[in-house]
C-alpha cells in the first residue's frame, strides 16, 4: 500500500520512520516533508493546506491510505476534502477537528458533557474581557492623603474600582494642591504615592490567577497565563485589540488558572473504540527548571512518572470516554488522534486543552516505543475496526531532546549546515528525527546533499534506554555529537518536576 504523511516537522518524519517498517507499505510519500523525510521516504512537494493538490495527487498515486499531522488541514477540512473523493484518511474532519480548531467549542462541549475543565468565560470584544478582568476582586483600602477633597476611606473590592479611587483622589482637576497622595492598604500594608501613575501601576501589579486564550488556532501561541492585572490586559489588548492572531481573535476564553502538574494523553479512536497511548510528557517552556517561555515543545519523554495507572483509568472515564461520546451526540464523530492536555489538580485531572492530532514531540518517543505496525492500526481507526487492534509497546523508556536554532522561540537563523547526524545514530538506540531541516544541493540524491537548518526546532534527537537515565544519556550523547552554528538545547528532558523526587529505577 501506498501511504502519504501530511506535515513537515518532527512528528511527521517520526511517523514516516515507523510508517516505513510496516511490511504492507510500500511507498511512502511525505508532503511536503523535510530533509529527514526526504532521506528515509519520499518528498512531495505539496503543502499540507493545498487541500486540491493533495487530493489530486492521492488520487493519481493510488494512495491507500494518509495521515495528517498536523491540525491546520484538518481544521480546514481536508479530511472531508478527501473522503468526498472515495479516499482513505486517518483523522478527524473539520466538525470534529473544531475541537482543537475552536477553544470555545471545546469548552463548551465538555461543561454540556460535564467533563472537569477549568471555569471559563467567553467575551466578543476587549471592553467586555477587559471589565470582566478589572470585575476581580482585589480588596484594597484606598484613602488620600494631604489636602484631596476626598477624605474618607475607600474600600474597594475590585481592581476596577481601586482604579477609579486613585483616579479620583490623583484627578489633576479636582486637586487642590499639588501635596496630594493616594496610599493604597493591602492586607494590613500601607504604601504611598505621590504620583498617579505609579498608583495604577501598583494595582495592576496585583497578582491574580486568569489564562487568557484566542478562541481559534494560533500556533500555539494564543495562551497568556497570566499572573497580574497588567498582563490580562496587556494579553486581551494583542489578541482583541492588535489581532495578532487575526481572526482566531474574534472570540477569547478566560479561564481560572490551574496549579498541578501537566501531562498529555494521546488516544487513538475510531469514534467508538477508544485507545490510550502509553502516557508522556512534553517539556514546554523554553529554558531549564521550566522557566521561559512557552514553546512547541523542547522535549518529550515516556513513559510519564507522573500519571499512575489508576490515574489513568480516572482519565479515561472522565475525559476520554465522555468527550468522544460527547462528539458523536453532537453528529461530529471522531476518528483520528485526540490528544488531551491536562493538569493534575487536587481536585482531579482538568482538562486543558485538546488537540485533534499528534502530539508534537511526543509522537517522537511514542513511535521508538511501539512494536505493533502503525500502518494496521491507523488503517484499522479509518475503517472503524479498532476493536480488532491490539497495540503492544517496548517497556523501554525513550525520551527525545529537541536541537534548537539560535534565537528560538523567537526570530531564528536558518541556512546553517548540520554535522555529524550519521554518527550520533551510530549510537544504539538513537534516531534524529529532523524538524526544520532542508535539503540544499542536488534533492535527486538526498543522501549526498547538504542538510540545513530550516526552522526554529531543527532537530529532535531520540533515543531508547533500559531505564530513563539511560535513554536520557544515549539523547544527550547524540546531542552533543550533532552540531550546527548556534544549536542549543534544554539539559533537564525527562528529569521529573523538581517537587517531584525521581522514582527508584525498577
Ligand atoms: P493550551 O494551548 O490550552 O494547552 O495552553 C498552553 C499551556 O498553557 C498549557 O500547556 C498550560 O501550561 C497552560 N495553561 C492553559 N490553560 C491553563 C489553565 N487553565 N491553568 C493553568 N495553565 C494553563
Ligand atoms: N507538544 C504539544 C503539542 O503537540 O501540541
Amino acid at each position: 500500500m501506498k501511504v502519504l504523511v501530511i506535515g513537515k516537522g518532527g512528528r511527521e518524519h517520526a511517523l514516516c520512520w515507523k510508517l516505513k517498517q510496516s511490511k504492507r507499505a510500500t511507498t511512502i510519500y511525505c508532503a511536503p516533508g523535510n530533509a529527514g523525510t526526504a532521506i528515509d521516504v519520499l518528498n512531495v512537494p505539496i503543502e499540507a493546506e493545498d487541500l486540491r493538490g493533495l487530493v489530486q495527487f492521492a488520487k493519481r498515486e493510488d494512495v491507500g491510505l494518509t495521515l495528517v499531522g498536523p491540525e491546520a488541514p484538518l481544521v480546514k477540512g481536508l479530511v472531508d476534502a478527501f473522503q468526498r473523493e472515495g479516499l482513505k484518511i486517518f483523522g478527524p474532519k473539520r466538525e470534529a477537528a473544531e475541537i482543537e480548531g475552536s477553544k470555545v467549542f471545546a469548552k463548551e462541549l465538555m461543561r454540556q458533557a460535564g467533563i472537569p475543565t477549568a471555569e471559563y468565560r467567553v467575551f466578543h470584544s476587549s471592553p467586555d474581557a477587559e471589565n470582566y478582568v478589572l470585575s476581580r476582586e482585589v480588596a484594597l483600602l484606598v484613602r488620600s492623603r494631604g489636602r484631596s477633597t476626598l477624605r474618607h476611606t475607600l474600600h474597594c473590592r475590585t481592581a476596577g474600582e481601586t482604579l477609579e479611587a486613585v483616579d479620583r483622589i490623583m484627578d489633576p482637576r479636582e486637586m487642590m494642591s499639588p501635596g496630594v497622595q493616594v496610599e493604597i492598604e493591602e492586607r494590613g500594608r500601607k504604601r504611598v504615592f505621590s504620583a498617579r501613575e505609579e498608583a495604577r501601576d501598583f494595582v495592576l501589579g496585583r497578582p491574580l490567577g486568569l489564562v487568557i486564550k484566542a478562541d481559534g488556532l494560533a500556533g500555539g501561541k494564543g495562551v497568556y497565563v497570566c499572573d497580574n492585572l497588567r498582563q490580562a490586559l496587556e494579553a486581551i489588548d494583542q489578541i482583541m485589540f492588535r489581532r495578532v492572531f487575526g481572526q482566531a481573535g474574534d472570540r477569547v476564553l478566560i479561564e481560572e488558572r490551574l496549579d498541578g502538574r501537566e501531562v498529555s494523553v494521546l488516544a487513538i479512536t475510531d469514534g467508538r473504540t477508544i485507545i490510550p497511548l502509553e502516557t508522556c510528557q512534553d517539556h514546554k517552556r523554553a529554558f531549564d527548571h521550566d522557566e521561559g517561555p512557552n514553546t512547541g515543545g523542547m522535549g518529550a519523554f515516556s513513559p510519564s512518572n507522573t500519571i499512575e495507572p489508576a490515574m489513568m483509568e480516572q482519565i479515561e472515564r472522565e475525559v476520554l470516554v465522555p468527550t468522544i461520546h460527547a462528539l458523536k451526540r453532537a453528529r461530529r464523530p471522531f476518528r483520528g488522534v485526540l490528544y488531551a492536555g491536562i493538569m493534575l489538580t487536587n481536585q482531579g485531572p482538568k482538562v486543558l486543552e485538546f488537540n485533534a492530532r499528534f502530539g508534537d514531540p511526543e509522537t517522537q518517543v511514542l513511535v521508538m516505543r511501539l512494536k505493533s505496525d502503525l500502518l494496521d492500526l491507523l488503517e484499522a481507526a479509518a475503517d472503524e475496526r479498532l476493536s480488532t487492534a491490539e497495540v503492544e509497546w517496548d517497556p523501554r523508556p525513550a525520551v527525545t531532546v529537541v536541537m534548537a536554532a539560535a534565537g528560538y522561540p523567537g526570530a531564528y537563523e536558518r541556512d546553517r549546515s548540520i554535522l555529524n547526524i550519521e554518527a550520533a545514530e551510530r549510537i544504539e538506540g538513537v534516531k534524529v528525527f529532523h524538524a526544520g531541516t532542508r535539503l540544499r544541493g542536488d534533492s535527486t540524491r538526498p543522501r549526498e546533499a547538504r542538510i540545513v537548518t530550516d526552522g526554529g526546532r531543527v532537530l529532535n534527537v531520540t533515543a531508547l534506554g533500559d531505564t530513563l537515565e539511560q535513554a536520557q544519556a544515549k539523547a544527550y550523547e547524540a546531542a552533543r555529537t550533532i552540531s550546527f552554528e548556534g544549536a542549543w538545547y534544554r539539559r533537564d528532558i525527562g528529569n521529573p518536576p523538581r517537587d517531584q523526587p525521581r522514582p527508584p529505577p525498577p
